[in-house]
């Protein structure tokens, strides 16, 4: 889950991490209050979305009056970046800035530990300067065992050459943030820019975190940073059914048992979709146990997409034999009732598939097409949806 820079520089300040005052605002009158409050001077007024680039795109402004914030906020707030619409702004304390650098911790999974990366060259170029010149972009891997210590906090200070005149202060910033990372299960933390200012102070202008929500269930107090607003209403009711739904931006709604056979589902139907100018719908993976309540809370979700115009239900029976699925399609079906008014095409096989097949057929259900191989069961939803 990635934060909102507003959010980010909460959880900063929580573990110690020297942050600029900021109040979000949702509207220009709010905005002219808040740099009020921040004491009528300089501020900064920025764009939250959670999307990088802000600067450039014209979301960061400095304002040197409330008045001028109004102004400023009224420009930002609505503008579209990248495709996130800004719905709200933070106005943030104006800093002296007299150096801008950089620094992130972030998870490797490839080399099963984390990386500090840290340069004395931050700012809006950042992602430029580890093209052209990575070497002026250090890298440490960092043990998970030990995280950021002292010592470590030293090399990684020493790697990218900061001034000595600051190194002990950075060194001491970076264990802070480290405590965030580590306390908070986060898997990237990156502050660009770190800033020095014209006196003296270290300060992190700008923070990107994302917390890792497989560690969820350890930090209850997460769920309040989670962004309901933006979320998808289907997704956030599958998230309550403790469905795995993603939505997608097609007709054909899909349902299947394991991550990878879904995955494979959307490729052929994609594909099959093509002839027909249609697309998969969603994920929807309803895993290993697929009991009639599952498959009619799966059902209940996709069928409450308006967009979805036929649905495919591709089950490989494993442990949940196919009989058992098939008892579940039938049972979600009654459950549905009148609710579900859209055709499904079902391709069952795997463990008891006879006996899976002959519960549909007898079922017999108007909706219901049964087709024996998963290209011909994408092609059958694919013509379906374009039928409609
Ligand atoms: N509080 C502040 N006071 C003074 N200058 C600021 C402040 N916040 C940001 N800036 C300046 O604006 C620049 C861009 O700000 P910021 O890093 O927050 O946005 P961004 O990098 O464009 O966004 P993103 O990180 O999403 O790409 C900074 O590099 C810094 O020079
Ligand atoms: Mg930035």
């Amino acid at each position: 889950m990635d934060l909102y820079e507003y959010q980010a520089r909460d959880v900063l300040e929580k573990h110690g991490v020297p942050v600029l005052r900021g109040i979000v605002a949702t509207t220009p009158a709010e905005a002219k209050a808040a740099a009020e409050q921040l004491g009528g001077g300089t501020v900064v007024v920025k764009a939250q979305v959670k999307t990088g680039g802000r600067g450039k795109a014209g979301g960061v402004k400095l304002a040197h009056s409330p008045e001028e914030a109004e102004a400023r906020a009224g420009e930002i707030l609505g503008m579209d970046i990248k495709g996130h619409t800004v719905h709200r702004v933070m106005i943030a304390e104006g800093a002296r800035i007299a150096e801008e650098y950089y620094f992130s911790v972030l998870l490797d999974r490839s080399e099963r530990r984390y990386l500090a990366m840290a340069s004395v060259e931050g700012g809006m170029e950042i992602e430029q300067l580890a093209v052209e010149r990575p070497e002026a972009l250090a890298r440490i891997a960092v043990d998970p065992t030990v995280g950021i210590d002292e010592a470590k906090a030293k090399e990684i200070v020493d790697a990218a050459k900061f001034a000595p005149e600051v190194a002990d202060e950075v060194a001491s910033v970076i264990q802070k943030l480290w405590s965030v990372y580590d306390a908070e299960d986060a898997t990237l933390v990156e502050v660009n820019p770190l800033v020095r200012t014209e006196d003296g102070a270290i300060v992190a202008l700008d923070a990107k975190v994302s917390l890792d929500e497989n560690a969820s269930f350890r930090h209850p107090d997460h769920t309040e940073l989670e962004d309901k607003a933006a979320a998808d209403p289907l997704e956030a009711k599958a998230k309550g059914l403790d469905l795995n739904y993603v939505k997608l931006d097609g007709e054909v709604g899909i349902i299947g048992n394991g991550a990878g056979l879904v995955m494979s589902t959307l490729d052929v139907v994609a594909y099959a979709g093509e002839e027909h100018g249609v697309k998969p719908a969603n994920f929807l993976d309803i895993g290993g146990g697929a009991n009639a309540e599952i498959m009619a809370n799966g059902l209940d979700v996709i069928l409450g997409d308006p967009q979805v115009k036929s649905v495919f239900v591709n089950v490989f029976g494993g442990i949940t034999a196919c009989d058992e699925v098939a008892n579940g399609i039938v049972k979600a079906l009654e459950i549905l009732g009148d609710a579900a008014a859209k055709p499904l095409v079902v391709r069952l096989d795997g463990n008891n598939v006879e006996a899976g097949r002959k519960i549909l057929a007898e079922a017999n259900h108007p909706l219901v097409t049964v087709v024996p191989t998963m290209d011909e069961a994408a092609a059958k939803a694919a013509e379906l949806a374009a039928a409609k």
